[in-house]
């Protein structure tokens, strides 16, 4: 670890210097990196950076990294592609899709991977861990054989053995645990205490601190225009913190003119961040019967639930609801009009514009980013990829099939 970071608590904001620690030992909420010489680090910063091979290439003065940081596999530098198609049935300024399906394992996990290990490596860790059933056990995996760092995935006893298959080629430690998902997440941190495993979950510090950098590519690329509103699914609430504390970084840095409005967006069937926050709770409280096709943002007691509550209350950040069927039709829109094809769960950002345009939570005026978490090959279990089929045709028909395609046409 570069020069000093500690931990800060993201709620009753205590401080500690121990870095294996990744949830308060006062109030049990999350923690957050905190940078006590910030301010120098800004002066080390090149704005907008120069084009890097890695993450800590570009952004080492702001992530918990050495210079160079650790092993690399490219992530970041995500293709941020503009939407004339969204731009115009929404009547809005500009609307641009940050396209994170880009990274080396299909998804923003990488980001928060790439900086997870390089903290590992200097921690002086045995082993990188992770509980998770998709995006993020692969992506910690594949960065663990990159790094030559002993890897253990921890998967709940529901998650079906199709699902492994992109984490097993690895070859992690992959172990089925007969344990609800959530609980697996709390035993893992306490257990990789324990047993020297740095478990990188979706709202470990230094995880963020790498998906953080989702803000900072994107405020580079859109420089000197800047964002104004930006959308994203939300599930453990870990990825909503890491760009508002991005956004937030940069302001402060005073490399950006405004924190944009960051809006979460969770599936209507398991919502639990938005139950409590339009019911006005104090807390979250659990989704008992979660019904969505969204698997990778299903998740009933998301672990850092408060705290993305307590950034909804203190700030214009919002969250909105979407059903499946709109995130089946704008996954099959992203694919079939623009060339994308991303998860349910990654076309949720999307699936909201229209609402959050009605509401006039998006105005005429605005530049939006849509994140668009993982890639469509990550999750080939969804109903736009069930429902292909190619249609038969003989040799001889060939020409004539294609005379009637062409035919069509005009
Ligand atoms: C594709 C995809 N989108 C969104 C999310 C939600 O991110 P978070 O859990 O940090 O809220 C995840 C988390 O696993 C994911 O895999
Ligand atoms: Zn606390």
């Amino acid at each position: 670890v570069s020069s000093a970071v500690r931990l800060v608590c993201g709620l009753c904001s205590a401080a500690t210097d121990d870095l294996s620690l990744a949830r308060c030992p006062d109030c049990g909420e999350g923690l957050e990196v905190d940078y006590p010489d910030f301010e120098a680090r800004v002066a080390g910063l090149d704005w907008p950076p120069r084009p890097g091979a890695g993450l800590a290439d570009r952004y080492a003065p702001l992530l918990p990294v050495r210079d160079r940081g650790g092993p690399t596999l490219g992530e970041g530098e995500a293709p941020l592609l503009r939407s004339p198609r969204l731009e115009t049935e929404l009547g809005c300024g500009a609307v641009y899709l940050d396209y994170e399906g880009a990274n080396p394992t299909g998804s923003f996990k990488d980001r928060g991977t790439a900086v997870g290990v390089s903290v590992a490596l200097s921690l002086g860790a045995r082993a990188i861990g992770a509980v998770s059933t998709g995006n993020m056990a692969a992506s910690v995996a594949a960065y663990a054989a990159r790094a030559r760092l002993p890897a253990v995935i921890l998967v709940s006893h529901t998650v079906p053995v199709q699902k492994l298959r992109a984490v097993g080629v690895y070859e992690p430690l992959l172990l089925q645990v007969e344990r609800d998902h959530g609980e697996l997440y709390f035993d893992s941190l306490e257990l990789g205490r324990a047993f020297g495993i740095l478990f990188l979950n979706g709202d470990h510090p230094f995880r963020l601190e790498g998906q953080k950098t989702i803000a900072l590519d994107v405020c580079a690329r859109l420089h000197p225009a800047r964002p104004t509103v930006v959308v994203v699914p939300l599930s453990s609430g870990g990825n909503m913190l890491a760009i508002l504390k991005g956004l937030r970084e940069l302001e402060r840095a005073g490399l950006l003119a405004r924190v944009p409005k960051v809006i979460g967006v969770q599936p209507a069937g398991c919502a639990p961040i938005w139950d409590a926050y339009v019911h006005d709770l104090p807390r979250i409280r659990r989704v008992e019967r979660p019904d969505t096709l969204a698997g990778s943002i299903r998740n009933p007691f998301p672990p850092s639930g408060n705290r993305v509550l307590a950034a909804l209350r203190g700030s214009d950040a919002d969250v909105m609801t979407v059903t499946d069927g709109e995130m089946v039709d704008a996954q099959r829109r992203l694919a079939t009009e623009e060339g994308l094809w991303v998860q349910p769960d990654s076309a949720a950002a999307v699936a909201a514009l229209p609402r959050l345009r009605a509401s006039r939570l998006v105005g005429a005026d605005d530049l939006v980013v849509c994140v668009l978490t993982g890639a469509g090959h990550r999750d080939p279990a969804t109903p736009a990829a069930e429902a292909v089929a190619a249609e038969p045709v003989g040799f001889d028909e060939l020409p004539r099939r294609l005379e009637a395609f062409v035919g069509a046409l005009a």
